[in-house]
């Protein structure tokens, strides 16, 4: 390989949830402060990064059609250098740079921090770069400063990585290895820091939050993190995602209904309405026990929002318990639901289970489920039609520049005309019409 040059302009590619936009956010600030210029064209840029997902197949293989097109820039410009981080990198590590002999560099989840040295070192071997140790209990972010920019309201905080729960179905403890938090004095300071450039609302990020802190001593639980964050002033709202279902606790729910700042949002993965698929997913609830949770949260905050993953043509998955998911959606009413047809993925349990689904079946179960809940969720956002709502206002809404575009504290868009509200301002808004996936509304 020819060596490099240190990169100027670069340009980051980001799929998956919001961990992957959080990690792609941390690693712009690092090569801005070694003065790189982040751009919005690929072909402008000298670095590209594709930040990875690896949860279904079908994000999987977003990573190989942004490789070929990437491929066809560095023809054009053989300076290009082209790295890949993410769960995919951490799945594939050595195996993608075989496969793209283009490829630059690959770079695990718990390996960030390393990306300028691993640039160094490339520019001073002239040799492909593969970092993908996932071994150990290390902080991620430890070796990554933070310089975040003045201009937007809302922050995604990756609070721990890594997950415990090996469900039988998911890959994310493969990829992103074991739980492991973030100190919460690092933590509390990157929200005061948010909070000084003009953040007003904090969603705290980790695959399952309601074990922060479990494992290091000394270290506030998740509940009083919360209220930890809940003193620092500036921040008016908070969030955080995800927690499992186990192990939402009662001072947890409770937390809703006593934390001013505590936003009424939650989103509580349920996967499946029947025992027996939960069994075999390894969820470690029973649906009853699922819904004794969601009437504590509702006792403890009734007007909480409760949106949830759902898995359909689970191996083993048959008309009896699809009827039963069916039924769990009707009698729980979510607000939102965010479904997926099931995906083998290596190294997991279920992909091992013969008794797998057709993908026919599959989508007839997902149409079945998605009618219902649209008709629960046009019902839910119907219920607003009228309402005065506060809204943090994000910036322009994504159909028209004069609107201006927010969310409520229960998580639901707004948008309304407002061109001179800034973002950042808390706006009185009366909801007028109510839409699959937003409201619209009038400034009052
Ligand atoms: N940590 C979260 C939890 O425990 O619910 C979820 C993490 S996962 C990134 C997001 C969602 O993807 C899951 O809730 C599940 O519904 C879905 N998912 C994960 N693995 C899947 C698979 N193999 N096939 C289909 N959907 C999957
Ligand atoms: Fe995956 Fe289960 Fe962990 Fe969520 S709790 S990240 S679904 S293994
Ligand atoms: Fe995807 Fe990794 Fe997030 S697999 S959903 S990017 S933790």
């Amino acid at each position: 390989m020819k060596k490099m040059m240190t990169p100027r302009n670069f340009f980051i590619q980001t799929f998956g949830c919001q961990m992957n936009v959080y990690d792609s956010e941390r690693i712009a600030q690092v090569l801005c402060a070694g003065g790189c210029r982040q751009v919005n064209d690929p072909a402008q840029a000298d670095l590209i990064f594709i930040n990875t997902c690896s949860v279904r197949e079908k994000p999987e293989q977003k990573v190989y059609s942004a490789l070929g097109r990437f491929r066809r820039l560095k023809k054009k410009n053989p300076n290009l250098r082209i790295g890949v981080g993410g769960c995919v990198a951490q799945q594939e590590g050595q195996g993608l740079l075989d496969r793209a002999p283009f490829l630059d560099f690959v770079l695990g989840t718990k390996e960030l921090g390393r990306i300028q040295e691993v640039l160094e070192d490339m520019e001073k071997s002239g040799a492909r770069g593969c970092a993908v140790d996932l071994r150990g209990r290390i902080d991620p972010y430890e070796r990554l400063p933070l310089s975040p920019g003045p201009g937007r309201a809302t922050s995604f905080v990756s609070i721990m990585q890594g997950c415990d729960n090996f469900c039988s179905f998911c890959i994310v403890p493969f990829v992103r290895g074991r739980e492991v938090s973030r100190p919460s004095k690092d933590l509390l300071e990157e929200i005061s820091i948010l909070s000084s450039q003009g953040v007003k609302e904090v969603t705290l990020l980790g695959q399952n939050v309601n074990s922060y802190g479990k494992r290091t001593a000394g270290e506030p639980g998740f509940v009083e993190l919360l209220e930890k964050v809940q003193e620092i002033p500036g921040i008016e709202r908070i969030r955080f995602t995800t927690s499992h279902p186990k192990d939402l606790s009662p001072e947890l729910a409770e937390a809703f209904g006593r934390l001013p700042k505590l936003c009424e949002h939650i989103h509580l993965p349920l996967q499946s309405g029947s025992n027996r698929i939960l069994e075999r997913m390894n969820r470690g609830y029973t649906r009853e026990e699922f819904e004794e949770k969601v009437l504590n949260l509702r006792r403890a905050c009734p007007e909480i929002s409760i949106t949830t993953d759902m898995i359909v043509g689970f191996p083993g998955e048959d008309d009896q318990d699809h009827r039963e998911t069916l039924q769990a959606i009707e009698k729980i009413q979510f607000d939102d639901l965010f479904s997926f047809r099931y995906s083998d993925r290596p190294h997991t349990r279920a992909s091992l289970f013969p008794d797998k689904i057709g993908e026919e079946v599959k989508q007839r179960r997902l149409s079945e489920l998605q009618a219902i809940q649209k008709r629960i969720t046009e019902d839910k956002n119907k219920a607003w039609e009228g309402r005065e709502v506060e809204v943090l206002v994000e910036g322009p809404s994504k159909a028209r520049a004069q609107e201006r575009t927010g969310r409520t504290r229960t998580n639901r868009i707004v948008n309304f005309s407002g061109e001179s509200v800034p973002v950042g301002a808390f706006a009185k808004v009366r909801v007028r019409h109510a839409f699959a996936h937003s409201l619209k509304g009038e400034l009052l």
